[in-house]
């Protein structure tokens, strides 16, 4: 993403727009039942997470200081957050447009849901929100290599937005900041945020033998699908957040250009012939939710 470094092609106005979705956190506002919530997820979560979260995650964690009984004061997390690599949260209402997304990325600012998720969501909910967006990704965000691919990420998805290839860019998002997984010492450890604030696919992206774990290649991801309503069918498996910085931090110019040419889109669960395949997967849980999908149509 290097080409994407200085100045913002879309313009200067959009920077000064994108602030205009920064909200307060509105922190007095929360109730004792919402700060409960809080303490319910994040004590389900922190006991599976050993052995199956990437130390990086666990430390940083601890860093931060996000503890467990109350909703973080963004204010309080910022100043250890931005001590540690720039960056700090800032509360948005609910989804914002790409170009202000992008804009507060390029500018370490990292949108989040203010709100929390009621009792009854506590497994899913679509819509991001503060457990997710906190407890799942502020811990990368203290990660120095990490940091610096994010706010690439929303350098590149600027210009990406000129180019017409804004969802080759969000499919990289997705199988690396929210699905990703790494190689260790210890084995396969997750970091993506959509996995570790979800209790169901932490297990299962760790344990199931039944999705796909490929080695990442950058235009493969680029060019496959995803599932935004289960658990994923194939993860991709990063050698190193430095591998990852390598690998993305590149002028994307003539990928765009080959994607554009022949755009092949891969299914979540297809396995090339190219594919470093690290598990291959048995397919089990995707065909039986297809099959209850089918079912609850019909
Ligand atoms: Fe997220």
């Amino acid at each position: 993403m290097s080409e994407y470094d200085s100045g913002n092609p879309l313009g200067a106005g959009v920077a000064a727009d994108a602030m205009k979705y920064v909200i307060d956190q509105g922190w007095d506002n929360y109730t004792e039942e919402e700060h409960e919530t809080w303490r319910l997820l994040y004590a389900r979560q922190r006991t599976l997470m050993p052995g199956r979260a990437c130390k990086e995650f666990l430390q940083n964690m601890d860093a931060l200081g996000i503890g467990d009984q109350q909703i973080p004061r963004f204010t309080e997390l910022n100043k250890k957050l931005k001590a540690l690599t720039g960056w700090e949260i800032v509360a948005v209402e609910g989804l914002i447009p790409d170009a202000p997304f992008f804009q507060l990325l390029a500018d370490r600012k990292f949108p989040a849901g203010s709100f929390i998720r009621r009792r009854d969501q506590m497994d899913y909910l679509e819509e991001p929100d503060v457990f997710h967006d906190v407890f799942g990704h502020a811990p990368m965000l203290a990660h120095p290599v990490f940091a610096d691919y994010i706010q690439a990420y929303g350098q590149g998805g600027l210009r990406a937005m000129n180019e017409g290839v804004i969802t080759n860019l969000t499919r990289l998002y997705w199988y690396t900041v929210e699905f990703g997984l790494m190689k260790t010492d210890e084995g396969l450890r997750i970091y993506g945020a959509g996995i570790l604030s979800s209790p169901g696919e932490t297990v299962f992206a760790a344990d199931s033998d039944s999705p796909n774990k490929i080695g990442f290649n950058l235009k493969r991801v680029m060019q496959t699908k995803y599932k935004i309503d289960d658990f994923q069918t194939s993860y991709f498996v990063i050698d190193s957040f430095d591998d990852l910085f390598k690998q993305t931090y590149q002028d994307f110019g003539p990928i765009y250009a080959d994607l554009k040419a022949a755009p092949m889109k891969y299914a979540p669960g297809d396995v090339l012939p190219d594919d470093v395949v690290l598990q291959r997967g048995t397919g089990v849980y995707a065909a039986e939710a297809a099959e209850r999908k089918k079912q609850a149509q019909g």
